[in-house]
């Protein structure tokens, strides 16, 4: 075994000792009940069945049970410990513990990162020596941890929840006791549950392969704040949701800490999309709320992964039935097209009023015969993949039978996900409980239930894509590298222009004829030899956006236009930016036709690269039409880009016009990823716009402008 797979082997053995430690020491159990540390005590004694230890050198017993002075003091071996003293005291303890064997702590005391640098500083002496003696550490600053399998509740949140499929884990404490309470009235039950806190060294890229591993558990979920290797959380989180479906809601994505860019690219690029592509990549499920974390969690421990997007919807309202419809239309859910075998069953099973279309409408005296024959029926048809059922209460409605008699249809089909919508709350519980106990989630508003859908249709779409590893095309590396080499020495921060076209030249992106002229002379012999007509741009790293200040003319079609511009473009400059760096002019062949499109990339400090392909030209910033994926990407990410933009429609080619050569702005898009990821040095790149050709004409990057890190 290589010696990173006996290392990997020996860091999953170490979570086996957090969750299913043979014995445990509490360090800090109080005697005052109502202390951390006690009620750690407490709840640990009350579930797990091997020795626990109090350690309080105050005390001789601690509920009954021999107190401790310290961890030596006990004498026998001990995997697991629970922290709850001061701070300060803690690394002393987890060399003691290292003594006595321990292979995983809990450190539930606050008082460190989140209290500012001196408690960070405490945090750094906490993580390393601990890993340094053999301990993986939960924590410092979190709730405890929780095993229904080991019954292990090292946690001073509530009792052990019910037994279940559902792995949570969360940096938020206060997230944590709030979906414990959710669980215990949606009887939703839990494998494994775990509260984060500061993260000083367990995170979630340490438990996802561990979870995605461990049989209790059917779906991972999470509450994120920030994740500090995204990398090594893209690898860890796409190889879980292989196992299992893995959903994750992440808080503090809007725009408020971006950072000073310069960029089209790095302008539209924030965290929000560095996240979405994130998860995206890696078949993670987004959950854009709370309410989403808690839904999903129960949809996907409770029933099957639909085949497909056709859904049916059957409601014994009108309007509850459209709302839905609409929801199924937003998310991109298909309304199932019955076969007429089903329609034939349905007549016959409903009054002649009732709709027999999808959503099929039972009519609001419907009683539970009339549900269950429609509930069957649209089951048993294979046009549909999926089903959501609305119920209203009514005076007559049977609440309760009509339940059962959903729960026996959904049980009778098994490999159709069902989902009920009973919208009221004390009207409707008789029914939710039966319903609960058939293991079907009740969402009070029928658009939740439908939400539900999509969220498991994209978990099995994103599981059946075929595993890509993003393909290395022929470049010229060594020529690319010798540019950004020289610019670096030169101590240069912008590209622009015909330096920054040879880069993405080199990586074999067409580009149009260009050279810089240094005065009118040369910009005539350079146009002579292009042939007119040409663009004329001024060539200055102070220029970044040449048209806003009427730095670029397209268009010159002779010597005396030539003549004509270059001077103003020259003297615009002068008038706009007078202290502007003016390199020359640079002479460029003008491509004609072709949509102009924007291809670039903005760093991201946790994730890398983040390219960006959207409808490009001028008012890039305005059209905001962008998707967004992280590098390396493979085929099927760059083609996902292309398709996901609003206008698509435009490169498809409307109103007579030809289609646009998309394999191009795709084979585009995974050169630039290929030299982001080859060059570090770019912090962000823009190619707008990229003027897509017809057709099997390709596509030319007109304007190309690249910035570099700083040097640090
Ligand atoms: N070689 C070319 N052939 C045809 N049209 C061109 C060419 N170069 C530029 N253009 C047109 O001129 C517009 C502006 O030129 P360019 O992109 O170079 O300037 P910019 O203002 O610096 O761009 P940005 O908006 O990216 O800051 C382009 O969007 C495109 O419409
Ligand atoms: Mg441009």
């Amino acid at each position: 075994m290589s010696e990173a797979a006996s290392e990997k082997k020996t860091e999953e053995t170490d979570l086996h000792f957090l969750f299913q430690p043979r014995s445990v020491a509490v360090v800090g159990a109080a005697r005052e009940p109502e202390k951390v540390g006690r009620v750690v005590f407490d709840n640990l004694i009350r579930t797990f069945s091997g020795p626990v230890y109090p350690i309080n050198p105050k005390a001789t017993e601690i509920a009954g049970r021999r107190a401790y002075g310290s961890i030596t003091e006990i004498g026998a071996p001990v995997d697991l410990l629970v922290i709850a003293i001061p701070a300060p005291y803690i690394k002393a303890v987890l060399e003691e513990g290292a003594r006595a064997g321990a292979r995983a702590a809990i450190v539930i005391s606050a008082g460190f990162k989140e209290t500012g640098i001196e408690g960070a500083r405490l945090e750094t002496e906490l993580a390393a020596p601990a890993r340094a003696l053999g301990i993986r550490l939960v924590g410092p600053n979190c709730l405890g941890v929780m095993d229904t399998a080991s019954g292990l509740n090292a946690s001073f949140a509530g009792a052990l929840p019910r037994s279940g499929g559902v792995a949570f884990m969360s940096q938020s404490g206060a997230l944590c006791t709030a979906i414990l309470d959710w669980a215990h009235g949606e009887d939703v039950g839990f494998s494994k549950f775990i509260s984060l806190g500061n993260k000083a060294d367990i995170s979630e890229i340490d438990l996802l392969p561990w979870l995605a591993a461990d049989p209790q558990t059917n779906i991972i979920s999470m509450y994120i704040e920030g994740i500090s290797d995204g990398r090594a959380f893209m690898t860890a989180a796409s190889a879980a949701a292989r196992e299992k479906p893995v959903v994750a809601l992440k808080s503090g994505t809007t725009n408020a800490g971006a950072k000073a860019v310069s960029s089209h690219t790095g302008t539209l690029a924030g965290s929000e999309s560095v996240y979405e592509a994130a998860f995206r990549q890696s078949g993670v499920i987004r959950a854009a709320t709370v309410q989403d974390l808690f839904d999903y969690a129960l949809g996907f421990s409770s029933q099957p992964g639909p085949h497909g997007r056709r859904l049916a919807i059957i409601t014994n309202a009108g309007g509850p039935g459209i709302m839905a419809a609409d929801e199924s239309e937003r998310r991109g859910l298909w309304l199932a097209d019955f076969n007429p075998h089903t329609v034939e069953n349905l007549r016959r099973a409903l009054p002649a009023e009732a709709s027999v279309y999808n959503p099929v409408d039972v009519l609001g005296d419907a009683l539970a015969d009339r549900y269950g024959a429609a509930i069957k029926s649209v089951l048993a048809d294979p046009n549909v993949d999926s089903a959501v059922v609305i119920l209203t209460p009514q005076a007559m409605t049977e609440i309760g039978a009509t339940a059962a008699a959903m729960t026996k249809a959904a049980a009778g089909v098994g490999t159709k996900p069902v989902f009920a919508a009973f919208m009221g709350k004390s009207l409707v519980d008789e029914g939710t409980a039966v319903l609960r106990a058939g293991s079907i989630p009740n969402f009070y508003f029928p658009e939740r239930a439908v939400a539900m859908v999509d969220a498991m249709v994209r978990y099995s779409e994103a599981g059946s894509l075929p595993e890509e590893t993003p393909t290395k095309l022929p470049v010229d590396r060594e020529a690319a590298r010798r540019i950004l080499n020289r610019a670096e020495e030169e101590g240069k921060r912008y590209l622009v222009d015909v330096e920054a076209l040879d880069v993405v030249k080199a990586y074999g992106i067409r580009t149009p004829r260009s050279a810089v002229a240094s005065n009118q002379r040369e910009a005539l012999a350079i146009a002579a030899e292009i042939g007119y007509p040409v663009v004329l741009k001024v060539s200055s790293p102070d220029v970044l956006h040449k048209t806003d200040v009427g730095a670029v003319k397209v268009g010159v079609e002779n010597d005396f236009e030539l003549r004509r511009d270059y001077r103003d473009l020259l003297s615009n400059v002068e008038k706009y930016i007078p202290e502007a760096e003016i390199a020359g002019v640079v002479v460029q062949e003008m491509v004609r036709g072709g949509k102009e499109t924007i291809v670039g990339m903005n760093r991201d400090t946790q994730f890398g690269p983040l390219m960006m392909f959207g409808m490009g030209g001028i008012y890039v910033e305005v059209l905001k039409d962008v998707s967004f994926r992280l590098a390396p990407v493979t085929t099927e990410d760059a083609a996902q880009m292309v398709r996901e933009i609003r206008s698509r429609a435009l490169l498809e080619g409307v109103r007579g016009e030809e289609r646009s050569d998309t394999d191009a702005i795709i084979d585009t898009i995974m050169r630039l990823s290929q030299l982001v990821m080859d060059e570090p040095s770019i912090a962000e790149l823009d190619i707008n716009p990229l003027l897509a050709m017809a057709s099997g004409s390709g596509a030319v990057a007109a304007d190309v402008r690249i910035l570099l890190e700083a040097k640090s």
